[in-house]
């Protein structure tokens, strides 16, 4: 595996954070790589801020975990065992757990692709993070933390175009444990080869050919 893959293998949520700030210079590569995020039309609609207030980070870290409804952990079902979600434990009143850096992506309310964008923008930026040390977790319908009234001041505040909304979150701070957390095992059947070589799989290319053969043919017929 190379680098690249080792690290998309290796990345993990990190939800407990040490307090001290990560480095500027980390932080400019981190977002330098969310730029050059894939985009839908090449169009680079979405945009971030970089919120690094201790007190703005708590209290709309508050907001969030109190908009919170999702099922909390049973037993069997849970995110993470090892450094619990807002899902998991009811008690984690920050639903940024405390992070010394979020960062908040913006995306174009009306644009199909916004929230395409956004994640692209973010895996980016946590990658990033990840080969640098840096642990990140994703936040996602970072909306809900603005509908109070600091968040409706920051909009302001943040100059943000009244046709965007935040929608996306990444934490991002050094992990405070030394091992990360572990993957949960990938469930079976998830990548299918619709026409995998091999035995019946020659059969199914040759039906494959067939079907292209005619699809061509008809269309010769037609523009004739
Ligand atoms: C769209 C999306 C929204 C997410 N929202 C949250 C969230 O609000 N809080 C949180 O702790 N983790 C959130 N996560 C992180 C997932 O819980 C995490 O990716 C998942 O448990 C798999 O763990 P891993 O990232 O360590 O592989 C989100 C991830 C995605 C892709």
């Amino acid at each position: 595996m190379n680098d690249v893959i080792n690290c998309i293998m290796e990345r993990r949520s990190i939800r407990r954070y040490k307090p001290e700030q990560i480095k500027a210079d980390e932080l400019k590569q981190i977002l330098e790589a969310g730029l050059y995020a894939a985009n839908a039309g090449s169009r680079q609609s979405s945009f971030v801020v970089v919120c690094q207030n201790a007190d703005i980070i708590c209290e709309l870290g508050q907001v969030k975990s109190a908009a919170f409804k999702g099922r909390y952990s049973d037993g069997e079902r849970y995110v993470s065992k090892e450094q619990p979600s807002i899902a998991d434990d009811p008690n984690i009143k920050n639903a940024y757990y405390d992070a010394p850096t979020v960062i908040t992506i913006f995306t174009p309310k009306d644009f199909l692709f916004g929230a395409y964008d956004g994640s692209c923008m973010a895996t980016n930026m946590s990658l990033a993070a990840w080969s640098l040390g840096i642990g990140s977790c994703f936040i996602g319908a970072a909306w809900e933390a603005f509908a109070c009234e600091l968040g409706q001041r920051l909009l302001v505040e943040w100059n943000i175009p009244g046709n965007y909304h935040a929608d996306i979150q990444l934490c991002l701070g050094y992990p405070l444990d030394s091992t990360p957390p572990k993957a949960k095992p990938r469930k079976d059947g998830r990548i299918v080869y619709a026409y995998q070589m091999g035995a019946g799989g020659h059969h199914q290319m040759e039906t494959m050919k067939t079907l292209v053969m005619r699809v061509q043919q008809e269309t010769i017929a037609k523009s004739k």
